[in-house]
């Protein structure tokens, strides 16, 4: 069986990792892949948004199932580009996609179908935006429609950041085309939670939910990153409020969508708010969360193959469930220097050849190799997932491993379940 997983980082690596442990003798591409998915298969050096040539590679490896990590590939219509070749693929089309690449008809359709998230209006005329957040109570949330890569919501505490979220956004497009349109919302109070289900477009599988730490430091305090670290399983979300959030949240936008004529493949990710009044959707995404995935994964007792391969030759999962896992996990993700902000690339990276156990993952996200040395290549460079029968030894484990990753600027939150494990 020859299999392709598309995208670059510790998701993508954790993804590698299960399908070769699900499928020994399968023979696993990764395009572009970094150095962890290297050591379970072979790199493709081909762009992730580049459907034309991974097409073509598909085709030419008779590749018999390609998964997809990123949004982008996916709102950039890989999966169209696949299908129209007969080539299996599991993920959603660009059309389904749009539940992440566009937070305008994502909110338009769970108003439609009557999904609890924060009340909101949206614009694309930057004097509306305007004068529609002066009558609102602070704080209020402004909100790219487009992709962004986690940096399109701003929470406003006052009137003044909110006029200059919509004056960056519309006005000064610091934010590219994505800031166009923007959707205003009310702030939402409750702690998040990020669930995951598998679906063929009618049934939906809930994999297991985790919590991701989105600040940059301890305390939950700096600026959003695209995730410091996340740890399941979570307090409170039990089965009969994953079961609730299936039955109130996943089911009725898959139906939406499949009336429309935009079946959802794939996997499905609903940013959920615990609030008082109950779960309400903060958004949704169109592939599994990172670092989520290096947490949610490794923990999996089922095998992620044959589900996947069914929905990616276009069949039915079947009444395929996954088994509630009897293990926790926690990742710490090692950052380099001033991430978010600018980072450097090419430092020489010290990782010790005995770190990785059974019960310690070192993921790649930000590496490259350059001159035979691992060198760092992006601001998140690890994650590393501690496993344990409990969250305070998962949480000890990965704090350990973090510790001994060694480059210039090597930084990483100490704190990460913080809330758990007091
Ligand atoms: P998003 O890009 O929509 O996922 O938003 C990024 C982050 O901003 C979320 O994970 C939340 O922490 C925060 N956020 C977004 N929308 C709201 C809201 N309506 N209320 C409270 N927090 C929000
Ligand atoms: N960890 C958040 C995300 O993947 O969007």
């Amino acid at each position: 069986m020859n299999l392709l997983v598309i995208g670059s980082g510790g998701r993508e690596h954790a993804m590698v990792r299960k399908l070769a442990g699900d499928a020994p003798s399968a023979s696993v591409y990764c395009a572009p892949g970094n150095p962890g998915t290297a050591q379970y298969g072979t790199n493709v050096p081909i762009p992730a948004t580049d459907v034309t040539a991974l097409a073509r590679f598909a085709a030419a490896e008779a590749i018999d199932l390609t998964v997809v990590g990123p949004e982008q590939p996916l709102a950039a219509g890989l999966v169209d580009e696949f299908e129209s070749h007969g080539l299996a693929i599991f993920g959603p089309s660009a059309s389904a996609a749009r539940l992440e690449s566009s937070k305008a008809f994502s909110k338009r359709l769970m108003e439609e179908c009557g999904v609890a998230t924060a009340a909101f209006r949206i614009f694309e005329n930057p004097a509306a935006a305007r004068a529609f957040a002066a009558g609102m109570e602070p704080p209020l949330v402004v909100k790219a429609s487009g992709l962004a890569g986690g940096k399109g919501a701003v929470v406003c505490g006052d009137h003044r950041e909110a006029e200059k979220a919509i004056g960056d956004l519309m006005e000064r497009a610091t934010l590219g085309e994505a800031g166009a349109e923007v959707v205003i919302e009310e702030f939402m109070e409750g702690e998040e939670l990020s669930v995951f289900f598998l679906t063929d477009g009618s049934e939906a599988a809930a994999l297991a939910p985790a919590r991701d730490h989105k600040r940059r430091f301890a305390g939950d305090t700096g600026p959003n990153t695209g995730g410091m670290g996340a740890y399941s399983p979570v307090r409170g979300a039990d089965a009969a409020l994953i079961e609730r959030i299936r039955r109130e949240i996943a089911e009725p936008v898959l139906a939406r969508l499949a009336e429309q004529g935009s079946p959802y493949r794939g996997f499905l990710y609903a940013g959920v708010m615990l609030t008082a009044e109950g779960p309400k959707v903060v958004e949704f995404n169109c592939r599994l969360g990172d670092p989520e995935a290096q947490v949610v994964l490794p923990l999996m007792e089922d095998g992620l193959l044959d589900p996947l391969l069914a929905v990616g030759r276009g069949a039915r999962l079947g009444g395929w469930r996954p088994a509630s896992p009897s293990k926790a996990a926690l990742t710490t993700v090692v950052v380099q220097g001033a991430y978010p902000a600018s980072v450097h690339s090419g430092l020489r990276i010290d990782l010790p050849a005995d770190l990785e156990t059974p019960d310690l993952h070192v993921y790649h996200a930000g590496t490259a190799h350059a001159g035979g040395q691992l060198v760092t290549a992006g601001g998140r460079v690890f994650g590393v997932t501690g496993i344990a029968d409990d969250l305070a030894t998962a949480a000890a484990r990965s704090r350990a491993g973090a510790a001994r990753i060694q480059f210039d600027g090597a930084d990483w939150r100490p704190d990460i379940g913080h809330s758990e494990t007091r």
